[in-house]
Parts: structure tokens; C-alpha cells; sequence
């Protein structure tokens, strides 16, 4: 008999949550944070939307292809054409899944669909008992199925399953739930439905009032036994409810909810980081689980209790989640033996290559800055998962600028092992060099959006830059990482425009 405790984790970051506003990942960013998922141990991976785009596409079947372990869907409307090509993208995967869906509110079916009730009911099955007939495993969603009418959306649950979908999910969409409204939605509908023990109950909220957790959890509590979630909570408007979040919560107050998860949980952090770094959407410092102030106390009196004895004001242990409290720090004479340590510590095997492409960062970051600490070491590895090679590094950056002298920058950039020299003025020093880059590139680029995040404490600290940047029409992110915050700048301005000319390459390869 199937246990009835264990609850599925269905991970949709690189779904809903890419469709966050701003954030936009290349397929073998997407395959990375696949790969870290699936070592986390989520049950399902959402890998995205294949009609969407080519490279939405291209990036469910790279996943799909290659990473084992989870469950890997894609998303897909209720149409044949769709859930056709979602197949082609997912049908190489160890465990594959269609998600097909389907709104069923009134105001979704009246000014987005234009479809009667009785219309969206044939689509529906239509579209689960055609999808059946690729794959045994078929999700079947309705869209804002906290906002439709109980009794037709329990007649289009009895039908979907009967159609043969083995799991439904009833998404609060728009985030308009209240917990104990939505724990009660979910029990009434599991009273209602004659045939729903044939299918797995799944939730997908949404974070508008800010409940997507609370509304998950009373989904759960109230008989939902997959939940939908993303990781650092990315996702549409608002976002979708925490992946660590959730876990955490199930983990911690396990004896109350008594329901069991098979996740490594000190991948929890990396996988935060990794995702706050490749979609460049940093996490608030008061996050919950992986927020810089989680684990921090600050009062004299709580400082006072925790080294008495941990459990008066921490309920949770950080190392649990994979935030490293041995900050010993490396410095410039570390040898390559001690980083390579220091590295495996924190949870990085690196290859020969990786590793020496990382020790020679490393040497260089340590010969500006005293002490390099573990999360300058993480932001450095990370910031290594680049997918592109570099066609255009920076090899040399003289600025000039000041309060009465218009900003000016000389740049060199080495490409193909030859050095290329420009100079430019602009509006400040960033822009200056920008300008220059350009000259040397050819590629014009307009920065969109700019974040500066101190990685580490200090005067010295090491300064991460995550720019957008529009190139012909298309958006790339960028990022750089130096002790100097205009090198940083300038370093994820190029870091874009390398995104930009390899994304190029491929196309005239294809
Ligand atoms: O929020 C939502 O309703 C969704 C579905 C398509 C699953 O993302
Ligand atoms: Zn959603």
C-alpha cells in the first residue's frame, strides 16, 4: 500500500518561477540548477514550458535527457499541439510527465477562454486522456481553482481522473486564499470527488497576500499530497510558496504535521545561492531559512541565551541547511592543497579544470582582500557556473573620474589571446567603460537593471554586480565579482555581452 504520509516536493522554479518578472536563464543555467535539484531530492521537476519558446524547448529536453533521479515534467495548455510537442520534449527522461491545464474559474473561462463550462469540461478530458496515451504520468492543473465553483470543478476533477490523470493540482493562481478557507477547499473537494483516492491532491499557491506557505500547508494538512513551490519563493508577480520554506517547516514541526520528505537538506543554501545568482534576484536579508539574518542574533539577551544553550532562541541549526558556520578564513598564502579543502567542505567537488580556473580567481581575489571567506568562496564558484566561454575577457580598466572631470575609461579586452584597446567618456565611470567596450566589441548593449551586492562584510568586501542588459532586442543577464566595484560592473557588463555572442554562435551552428 502507498504510504500516505510521504508528501511529493514538485519543484517549479525553472517554470513558474522563471516567469518571474526580469529573470531570464540560458538552457545550460537551467540544466545546472536542474542538476542541484535533483542532489536536493525534490520528487518532481517543472523544467518549464516547452511551447513557450525554442529555448524553453531545448532546455525541457536537455533536463530531460540528462538528469536522473526526479521526476521531469513540462507544462503545456489543454491542446493537442501542445501537449504533442511537451512529449518530443520530455519523452527522454528517466520519469517523464505532461502537465496539461486548464483555468476553471468563471472569470477565467468568461474573459480569457470565451469557453462555456460544458466547453472547458471537454477540453479538459480531451486533453488528459490524449496526453494518456504518451505517458502513464499526467498532471492535470486547474487554473484558478480556488476561485471556480466547488461543484463544477469536483465534476472536472472526477472527470480528468477518470480520464486518466494521476495527479490534480488546484492552484490558488492569483494568491487570493486565506489558509483556513483553502484547507477547507481542499478537504471539501477530497469529500465530493467519488473517485479522488485514484489521484495524488496537489496545491500551487501563489504569494499575492503573502500566504503561499500558509495556504500550501493547509492544503497539505488537509489531505494535499504533492505541493508546488519554488526555490527562494521566484515565480509569477509575487511568487509561488518556498521550496525551503516548506521543507523546513514539515521538518521542524514534523510531529505536528507528521508527513515525510526524502530531501538531503543541507543542499537547502547552495541551492538558494545558486539560484539567487544565475536569475539575479537576490534574497531579502530577513528570508526565512536563507536569508543572510536567518540564523543571526543580534540583542544582547538572545546572544546571551544562545551561547548558554542553542534552543532558547534558535529552532532550527544552520549547518542543518547547509549554511557553513566555520568561517575560518583563506588568505593569500593558502596553497592550492588548503582551497581545494576548503572547497570540498563546502560542498564543491571541482574537476582539474574547474578547479584550477577557481584557484586562480581565488589567488587573485585574495591578493586585494585579507581574508577570503566562505562566502566569497561560494560566490566565486558560483559565479563560475558560466555557461558561455569567454569570448571577451578584461584585461586591463584605467578609469578616471571624480566630482568636476567628466568620467573617462581606457579598457582592454583580450580576445583570441590578442589585446584591444579603446577609451570613452560617459555620464559616470561605469557607463565610461561600457562605452568603451562597445567600441572594442561592436555589440551595443542598454543596461536595464544593476544590483550591487556586498558578498561579505568588510571595507574590503568583495562586490557582486548582476546587470540586465538589452542587446538587439533580447535581455542577458550578466554578472562580475571583484573587490572593486566599477572592475565588477564592468566585468558583468561583458559577462552579458559574452551571453549575447555565444547565444549568436549557436544560432549560426544550428
Ligand atoms: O498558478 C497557476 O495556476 C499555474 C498553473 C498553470 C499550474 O502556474
Ligand atoms: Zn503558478
Amino acid at each position: 500500500m502507498a504510504n500516505s504520509k510521504r508528501l511529493y516536493l514538485f519543484d517549479t522554479t525553472l517554470r513558474d518561477g522563471e516567469q518571474s518578472p526580469g529573470v531570464s536563464l540560458n538552457v545550460d543555467e537551467k540544466l545546472e540548477i536542474a542538476y542541484q535539484l535533483a542532489r536536493l531530492g525534490v520528487d518532481v521537476i517543472e523544467a518549464g514550458f516547452p511551447v513557450a519558446s525554442p529555448g524553453d524547448f531545448a532546455a525541457v529536453k536537455k533536463i530531460a535527457e540528462k538528469v536522473r533521479g526526479p521526476v521531469i515534467t513540462g507544462l503545456c495548455r489543454a491542446n493537442r499541439k501542445d501537449i504533442d510537442r511537451t512529449w518530443e520534449a520530455v519523452k527522454g527522461a528517466e520519469s517523464p510527465r505532461i502537465h496539461t491545464f486548464l483555468a476553471t474559474s468563471d472569470i477565467h473561462l468568461k474573459h480569457k477562454l470565451q469557453k462555456s463550462r460544458e466547453e472547458a469540461l471537454v477540453l479538459a478530458v480531451d486533453a488528459v486522456a490524449y496526453a494518456k496515451q504518451y505517458c502513464s504520468d499526467v498532471e492535470f492543473s486547474a487554473e484558478d481553482a480556488s476561485r471556480s465553483d466547488l461543484d463544477y470543478l469536483a465534476v472536472v476533477i472526477e472527470n480528468v481522473i477518470e480520464a486518466g490523470a494521476t495527479t490534480v493540482n488546484l492552484p490558488d493562481t492569483v494568491g487570493y486564499a486565506v489558509p483556513e478557507e483553502f484547507g477547507a477547499f481542499i478537504k471539501n473537494l477530497r469529500e465530493r470527488v467519488p473517485n479522488i483516492d485514484q489521484a495524488i491532491i496537489s496545491v500551487h499557491c501563489h504569494d499575492d497576500l503573502g500566504m503561499a506557505v500558509a495556504n500550501s500547508i493547509a492544503g497539505i494538512i488537509n489531505g494535499a499530497r504533492q505541493v508546488e513551490c519554488a526555490v527562494n519563493g521566484i515565480g509569477e508577480r509575487a511568487g509561488n510558496a518556498s521550496l525551503e520554506e516548506i521543507i523546513m517547516a514539515l521538518y521542524t514541526r514534523q510531529h505536528y504535521f507528521g508527513r515525510q520528505i526524502n530531501v538531503n537538506y543541507n543542499e537547502i543554501y547552495r541551492t538558494s545561492r545558486l539560484v539567487s545568482t544565475l536569475t539575479g534576484m537576490p534574497v531579502q536579508p530577513n528570508k526565512a531559512i536563507v536569508g543572510k539574518n536567518a540564523f543571526l542574533h543580534e540583542a544582547g539577551i538572545h546572544q546571551d541565551g544562545v551561547l548558554k544553550e542553542r534552543s532558547t532562541y534558535e529552532i532550527m541549526s544552520p549547518e542543518l541547511v547547509g549554511v557553513k558556520t566555520n568561517n575560518l578564513v583563506l588568505g593569500k598564502h593558502s596553497g592550492r592543497h588548503a582551497f581545494k579543502e576548503r572547497m570540498s567542505e563546502l560542498g564543491y567537488e571541482l574537476d582539474d579544470e574547474e578547479l584550477n580556473r577557481a584557484f586562480a580567481r581565488f589567488k587573485d581575489i585574495a591578493d586585494k582582500k585579507k581574508e577570503v571567506t566562505n562566502e566569497d568562496l561560494e560566490a566565486l564558484v558560483t559565479s563560475q557556473v558560466r555557461a558561455v566561454p569567454e569570448r571577451f575577457s578584461l584585461s586591463y580598466l584605467h578609469i578616471c573620474s571624480g566630482t568636476s572631470i567628466v568620467p573617462t575609461a581606457t579598457v582592454k579586452l583580450t580576445i583570441e589571446d590578442k589585446t584591444y584597446e579603446a577609451a570613452s567618456t560617459g555620464d559616470g565611470p561605469v557607463d565610461a567603460a561600457c562605452h568603451a567596450v562597445d567600441k572594442i566589441t561592436d555589440i551595443y548593449g542598454k543596461m536595464h537593471d544593476y544590483k550591487l551586492n556586498a558578498v561579505s562584510g568588510g571595507k574590503d568586501a568583495l562586490g557582486e554586480v548582476i546587470s540586465r542588459i538589452e542587446i538587439n532586442g533580447k535581455m542577458f543577464n550578466g554578472r562580475g565579482l571583484s573587490t572593486d566595484i566599477i572592475e565588477a560592473s564592468v566585468k558583468s557588463y561583458i559577462d552579458a555581452i559574452n551571453r549575447y555572442y555565444f547565444e549568436q554562435q549557436r544560432y549560426r551552428e544550428v
